[in-house]
């Protein structure tokens, strides 16, 4: 139907990543508070046809990934058939997810056998009562068995992702990282972002990518590796002790990589954002649900990349966090 999704700055869009439910099984702290956010109503929420036929527009238009997300994308009870949906586009997407682990494992084989082909899983801890504190439920041992189930059934490799939070799990980070090495998992140290649902994040509390690795390097040799390694990915890797094993750190704050940005969002509800940070969205649900096709979802989703911002904006005076909450959009 129509050319590459290119933006004013030249950033040609390539990653698609789709919310499939804003419900979450845990309530970590960074994200919502422990007595959840108002969910989307039912029936805004796409149906798996309406999700494959937006994602069959986007792979028209040059997009070659496609990442799960939600709240917690597992809660979706028809997950499988919107990976094989997904994974019978043509193009045939690559198609990964970024989950909590919990229930991962009675679905891991399910998945792979749908099309999926790797995951990334969000754990803080390794210690259960920190793990109660963090994310106001007992599923740690959930989290684990999910992540040990992801690499036995091939959804490799797998990646993990930690957010630290100051006096509650930032003096874990050595640990988490020999845990990783051990299991041959990688391991992501993010910073934490402006997202939470309660508008708490507070900059001066924010764990930096620079006292991540410092608290690594107390334990561990990190070695950067060269910048052109790092295409669009928000991981700047490091290797651990010579490698070959590596350690990532996502500074999106500190360190934003918006320059090279190559992402766009669709959210359970379907709106298109074209930024994490963005404070507008792009409606393809009503025109979607109104019989629109393909070449005007198409126009839709050009017009929304077309009013992309150069990058967040965290660090510019002014700075406002957008209404719509992490959970709401898919991280
Ligand atoms: P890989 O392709 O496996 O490296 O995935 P990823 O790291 O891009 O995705 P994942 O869902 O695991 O996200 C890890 C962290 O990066 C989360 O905190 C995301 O919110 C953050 N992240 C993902 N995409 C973006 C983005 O476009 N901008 C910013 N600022 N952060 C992002
Ligand atoms: N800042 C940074 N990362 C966050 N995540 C959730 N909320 C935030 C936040 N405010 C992470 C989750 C998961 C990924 C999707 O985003 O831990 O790994
Ligand atoms: Fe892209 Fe926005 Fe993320 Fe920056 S903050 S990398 S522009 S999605």
């Amino acid at each position: 139907t129509a050319g590459p999704l290119v933006d004013r700055y030249g950033r040609v869009h390539r990653d698609l990543r789709i919310s499939v439910t804003d419900r979450c099984s845990l309530r970590c702290t960074y994200c919502m508070p422990e007595q959840g956010v108002p969910w989307l109503p039912r029936d805004t929420m796409l149906s798996t046809e309406e999700v494959v036929r937006l994602a069959d527009v986007a792979v028209g238009m040059g997009i070659e990934e496609i990442r799960l997300t939600g709240g917690e994308p597992l809660l979706r009870r028809d997950l499988v058939d919107v990976v094989a949906g997904l994974a019978a586009l043509d193009p045939a997407p690559e198609i990964s997810m970024t989950t909590n682990g919990v229930g991962l494992a009675r679905i891991a084989e399910d998945l792979k056998a749908a099309g999926l082909t790797r995951v990334n899983v969000s754990i803080d801890t390794l210690d259960r009562e920190t793990f109660i504190e963090l994310a106001k439920r007992d599923r740690l041992a959930d989290t684990l068995a999910g992540i040990e189930a992801s690499a036995a059934a091939g959804l490799v490799p797998v990646k993990l992702n930690t957010v630290l939070m100051r006096g509650v799990n930032d003096t874990e980070a050595p640990d988490l990282l020999a845990f990783a090495l051990e299991h041959g998992y990688q391991l992501r140290f993010i910073e934490q972002m402006p997202l939470d649902a309660q508008h708490q994040w507070d900059r001066t509390q924010m764990i930096t990518g620079e006292e991540i690795l410092e608290k690594l390097r107390t334990r561990f040799e990190l070695t950067a590796m060269p910048d052109d390694t790092r295409g669009s990915a928000p991981a700047e890797l490091f290797l651990v002790d010579g490698g070959p094993a590596t350690v990532g750190v996502i500074a999106s704050v500190t360190m934003p990589f918006c320059g090279t940005c190559d992402r766009v969002r669709l959210t359970a509800d379907g709106m298109i954002r074209n930024c994490l940070f963005a404070t507008g969205e792009t409606d393809l649900r009503t025109p979607l649900r109104e019989g629109a096709s393909d070449e005007q979802l198409a126009d839709l989703f050009r017009e929304s990349i077309g009013a992309k911002l150069p990058g967040h904006g965290i660090n510019e005076p002014g700075f406002l966090q957008p209404p719509r909450p992490m959970s709401r959009i898919g991280g």
